[in-house]
């Protein structure tokens, strides 16, 4: 039986760009999947066509057992959203914004304010609850964004990026408001671009990357899935990083992967502390010397860079190119059984 978020072979184009390129999710009830990838992946297209906002051009799913092209508006009341596009009105104080939300939602008139004061209580944002959104900070937008969300519990939240640009100690915050959501059972579909987010918060994961999803499970499965531990070298002069880099791939048991701004490189160890010591002899006997090394458990970092062949968080700056400068894989990446 489909999971109360079920997508099959989704796919949509804007002109020439696949935004979606057959991604297929099942998301048990009462659980939490993470869509984890970078910048331009599909995480916010696969939310849109989940929450009706916008058709696929081919592909079918349902969301809380209904078909979203078929049922929208059951859909739509069956859901909460809160997210990069999600509205807040900006001439409305975040008491307004809320009050509004339930009024929307069909609630009495008290039963809305009743649940605004609640949420502008647990979201930190009593003190602000007067003032229109657009004095608002960018972190204290996010939570009236994700109270917004919470005005009736949903069976079924998504949540796009919602952490995003939010400081740590509001992201922590976050996470427990996340966390008991979820523990009332509400279903939840969350992307993200942090990989210690959807460790921390996911059930599963899918990664997502080119509108695909090139890997699911567990973080504990996809860490796994990179072989076991890892050797890690911080060389400590730059223009050892290639003659490194060859002998890692000689002798280590996966793909290196460079990042040149830190000068670390890493290899799969299936053989653990055997291959690092060979690491260290052939190191020396070259006369490289290192700042770092040693063996440790692959990080999801680790795991999104060996599936991608870039990082998941290493964005350029505008006008440049991919990520593929700082952080690249020795040989291209081949785990792609699971699409
Ligand atoms: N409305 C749109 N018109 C044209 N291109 C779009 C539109 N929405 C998204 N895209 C493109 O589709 C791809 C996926 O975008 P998106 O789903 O927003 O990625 P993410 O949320 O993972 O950053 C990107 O290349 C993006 O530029
Ligand atoms: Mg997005």
């Amino acid at each position: 039986m489909p999971g109360a978020i079920y997508a099959e072979g989704l796919v949509k184009t804007f002109g020439t760009v696949r935004a979606l390129d057959g991604v297929d999710i099942d998301v048990p009830e009462g659980t939490v999947l993470g869509l984890l990838g970078p910048n331009g992946a599909g995480k916010t297209t696969t939310v849109r066509v989940l929450t009706t906002l916008m058709r696929p051009d081919s592909g079918r799913a349902e969301v809380a057992g209904l078909d979203v092209l078929e049922h929208p508006n059951a859909v739509r009341r069956s859901i909460g959203l809160s997210g990069q596009f999600a509205a807040v009105d900006e001439y409305l104080t975040g008491r307004e914004n809320l009050e509004m939300v339930g009024r929307l939602y069909q609630l009495s008139g008290r039963d809305a304010k009743r649940r605004a004061a609640e949420l502008l209580e647990r979201f930190n944002l009593a003190d602000a609850a007067d003032r229109t959104a657009k004095t608002y900070s960018g972190g204290m937008r996010r939570r009236l964004d994700l109270a917004a969300a919470l005005v009736v519990s949903p069976p079924v939240m998504f949540m796009d990026e919602p952490t995003t640009g939010l400081d740590p100690r509001n992201r922590q915050q976050l996470w427990d408001v996340i966390k008991e959501l979820v523990a009332g059972g509400t279903t939840l579909l969350l992307t993200t671009q942090y990989l210690e987010e959807a460790d921390h918060l996911a059930d599963s994961i899918a990664v997502v990357d080119h509108g695909k999803v090139i890997a699911r499970g567990t973080s504990d499965e996809l860490k796994t899935r990179t072989g076991g531990d890892v050797v890690e070298v911080v060389v400590q002069d730059r223009q050892h990083l290639a003659a490194t880099e060859e002998i890692m791939r000689r002798l280590g048991d996966g793909d290196t992967v460079l990042v040149e701004h830190t000068r670390k490189l890493t290899v799969p160890a299936a053989g653990g502390a055997k291959l690092l010591a060979e690491i260290i002899r052939e190191l020396d006997g070259r006369g490289i010397e290192i700042d770092d090394i040693g063996l440790r458990r692959p990080t999801l970092d680790d795991v999104f860079i060996s599936l991608t062949g870039h990082a998941a968080e290493d964005e350029p700056p505008p006008g440049a190119g991919r990520a593929d400068s700082t952080a690249r894989s020795a040989a291209p990446a081949k785990h792609e059984e699971n699409q």
